[in-house]
């Protein structure tokens, strides 16, 4: 039960003693209560431990209401109130404490110590009226002579070659005019002899002639006594260098310079950039602003016209460049013959200049990277199709728009091969190469030892036969190299055939890695003229393989035996039924063309 009493009062006295962040906001409660002006935070006070402190009440000076001498006629009296402890601390000038003291609108607490940190309340009344304001005060430790990261109390300008004393803040208004008192001065938290330019002078350091070493953060520390006793307090000032007061000042307008030509895109979003140079002048506002039209933004209210505040863009030492930059959304050609102006301006002076407007022709990078896209991805899709089709493409083409020599010569064999007899290629010839020819592609094979009459001279029968061949297909082997031999003859009876103009063409098929040393001279020499089309071993065994496929189209034309680049039969599926031997070595082979090498 207690507890919950005590809850519920403390939360009345926090709604009741709730101080208003916003000065502004004055509340009325009754005749008895206060105007509460809340807390007055750009008035609050840091002290180092064991310093003087004095807490101004602003209510002199913030919300100008009271005069002190206006205090005295009405008959107000100023009462100071500690909020921590809601106790009032207003009392004369109590000697015997030492410690807190009431001058006209400022309290002094000699020295303050982290116990007096906190919120204190200035509270002026009458009678008939009352108002509060309260201020902070904060208590830190010093750490060593002085903090280098102390906040400034005095933010102080010096031209560069210009003379300057330094006078320590609140010294007139701590001391008494002719207490006794004495003023240390430091730069940068450290001990510095002041010569030659800088002297100590009094109370206060002069800078004769002010230099860039000079800037910094000074620091001054008060001792006097007061009433037997010595008291402090430290200041600071932060001293910056500025270019001396001289020349014209008057800004200069760097963008858009008169030579400057702005690309505008029509349709999208244009940054117009604005730079001015603004020379440095004591505080003073210098305003760099757009028009359009000798409009500014604001008079123009459109929301396609932005231009937000001016940004630093380089500072040294007090010159400024700043920038403005005016964005127009949606520029329109209505736009192109606007009169858009940069203008700055100072005390010293005007200045405006105009950006040169010339569009930039709409390029619909969008739309042409993807027409570009699709085009290269349907170049290199042809690309690849060809490179992976190519003998396909070719034996399209050519069974559409090629002709059938049948028509055209009277020719009695379409192909004659030669291969080298007893050898592992008379095997393949006889049991792959012809029946594949024969049976599937559909084409007249002579093969001399099968055709050939007996009787007749092989030279005389050689050379009719391959007289009477469109195709003389030669499955080149080591062996046929050996002069004398069948292959031989039929070898150069094709190439000569071949070489002096004849119908006849010259295909070579390799079944076996065959050293081009061991070719025979005729081969060799006419190589390059011919085609030569290698048998992968079982991978070329399919009639869908490249083998068959190349052979194809060395082979003279056959309209009706197209159907295999479509139907693409396995050749080991295909067994007639009157091979049955031949097949078995066909199947043989194919599975594992090489058994029988030596290799
Ligand atoms: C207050 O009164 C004193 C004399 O009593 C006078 O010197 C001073 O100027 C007055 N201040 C204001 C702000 O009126
Ligand atoms: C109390 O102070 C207010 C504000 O200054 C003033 O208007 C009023 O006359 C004073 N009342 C008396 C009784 O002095
Ligand atoms: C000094 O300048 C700094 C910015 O450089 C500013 O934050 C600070 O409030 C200024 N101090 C005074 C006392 O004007
Ligand atoms: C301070 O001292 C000067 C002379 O040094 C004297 O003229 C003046 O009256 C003194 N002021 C006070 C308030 O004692
Ligand atoms: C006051 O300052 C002087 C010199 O800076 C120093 O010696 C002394 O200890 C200080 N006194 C206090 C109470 O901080
Ligand atoms: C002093 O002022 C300069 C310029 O305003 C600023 O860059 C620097 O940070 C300030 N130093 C301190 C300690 O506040
Ligand atoms: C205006 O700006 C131009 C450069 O933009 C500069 O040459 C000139 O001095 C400035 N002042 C006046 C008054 O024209
Ligand atoms: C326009 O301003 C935007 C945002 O500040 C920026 O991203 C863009 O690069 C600027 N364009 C041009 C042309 O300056
Ligand atoms: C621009 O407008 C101002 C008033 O807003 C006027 O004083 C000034 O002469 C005008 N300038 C031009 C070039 O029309
Ligand atoms: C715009 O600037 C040009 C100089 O670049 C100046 O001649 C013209 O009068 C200015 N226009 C306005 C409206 O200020």
């Amino acid at each position: 039960m207690m507890p919950l009493v005590f809850t519920l009062l403390c939360l009345c006295v926090l709604k009741m003693g709730g101080f208003s962040a916003s000065v502004t906001q004055a509340t009325v409660q009754s005749e008895l209560q206060c105007h509460d002006w809340g807390v007055w935070s750009e008035g609050s006070v840091q002290v180092y431990d064991g310093e003087v402190a004095y807490l101004y009440c602003p209510l002199f000076s913030h919300p100008t209401l009271y005069s002190y001498n206006q205090t005295q006629n009405s008959r107000l009296s100023l009462l100071w109130y500690r909020h921590t402890h809601t106790q009032e601390l207003e009392q004369p000038i109590n000697l015997k404490l030492h410690k807190l003291h009431k001058d006209r609108e400022y309290l002094w607490i000699q020295p303050a110590s982290v116990l007096d940190a906190g919120l204190y309340t200035c509270m002026l009344r009458n009678i008939s009226s009352c108002v509060k304001i309260g201020v902070k005060l904060e208590v830190v430790q010093k750490d060593g002579e002085c903090d280098p990261r102390a906040k400034p109390h005095l933010n102080l300008t010096i031209p560069f070659q210009s003379e300057r004393t330094l006078t320590c803040p609140d010294l007139n208004t701590l001391t008494l005019p002719n207490s006794t008192h004495s003023v240390s001065w430091y730069q940068s938290c450290r001990t510095t002899l002041f010569r030659s330019d800088r002297e100590l002078k009094g109370d206060g350091l002069v800078i004769y002639r002010m230099l860039e070493p000079y800037t910094g953060l000074y620091t001054c520390v008060v001792s006097y006594q007061m009433n037997g006793r010595t008291l402090n307090f430290t200041r600071s000032i932060n001293v910056t260098a500025v270019v001396p007061d001289v020349g014209p000042k008057v800004p200069i307008i760097l963008n858009p310079a008169s030579d400057q030509i702005f690309t505008v895109t029509l349709g999208s979003t244009v940054n117009l950039s604005c730079r001015v140079y603004l020379p440095h002048l004591y505080e003073e506002k210098q305003n760099i602003w757009w028009t359009v039209d000798n409009k500014t933004v604001e008079q123009l209210a459109d929301p396609r016209f932005r231009s937000p505040e001016a940004t630093l863009f380089s500072y040294d030492y007090g010159d400024e460049i700043k920038e403005r930059i005016l964005y127009v959304m949606d520029f329109s050609s209505d736009d192109l013959q606007r009169e858009f102006n940069c203008s700055a301006r100072n005390s010293r002076g005007f200045n405006t200049s105009r950006a040169v407007l010339r569009t930039e022709p709409y390029v619909p990078t969008l739309e042409l990277g993807c027409g570009l896209g699709v085009t290269l991805a349907l170049m290199l899709m042809m690309f690849v199709i060809y490179h992976v089709f190519w003998l396909e493409l070719l034996l399209l083409y050519r069974s559409w728009f090629g002709s059938d020599e049948r028509y055209t010569d009277d020719k009695q064999y379409d192909v004659y091969i030669s291969y080298a007899r007893n050898s592992e290629e008379e095997e393949f010839v006889l049991s792959t190469l012809r029946r594949v020819l024969e049976a599937e592609f559909g084409y007249s094979v002579c093969i001399f030892d099968r055709d050939s009459l007996p009787g007749g001279t092989i030279t005389d029968d050689t050379l009719r036969f391959v007289g009477q061949s469109r195709r003389l297909v030669v499955v080149v082997s080591p062996c046929s190299a050996v002069r004398g031999t069948q292959a031989l003859l039929e070898l150069q009876a094709g190439l000569t055939s071949m070489l002096h103009g004849g119908s006849l063409k010259v295909v070579l098929i390799q079944f076996k890695p065959v050293r081009r040393k061991s070719w025979v001279k005729e081969l060799r020499q006419a190589r390059l003229a011919l085609t030569l089309i290698c048998w992968k071993g079982e991978k070329s065994a399919p009639l869908s393989s490249r083998f068959w496929k190349q052979l194809q189209l060395e082979l003279p034309m056959r309209r009706d035996t197209q159907h295999t680049l479509t139907k693409l039969p396995d050749i080991t599926q295909h067994t007639p039924d009157t091979h049955t031997k031949n097949t078995h070595q066909a199947e043989e082979k194919l599975i594992d063309p090489y058994s029988t090498s030596a290799l």
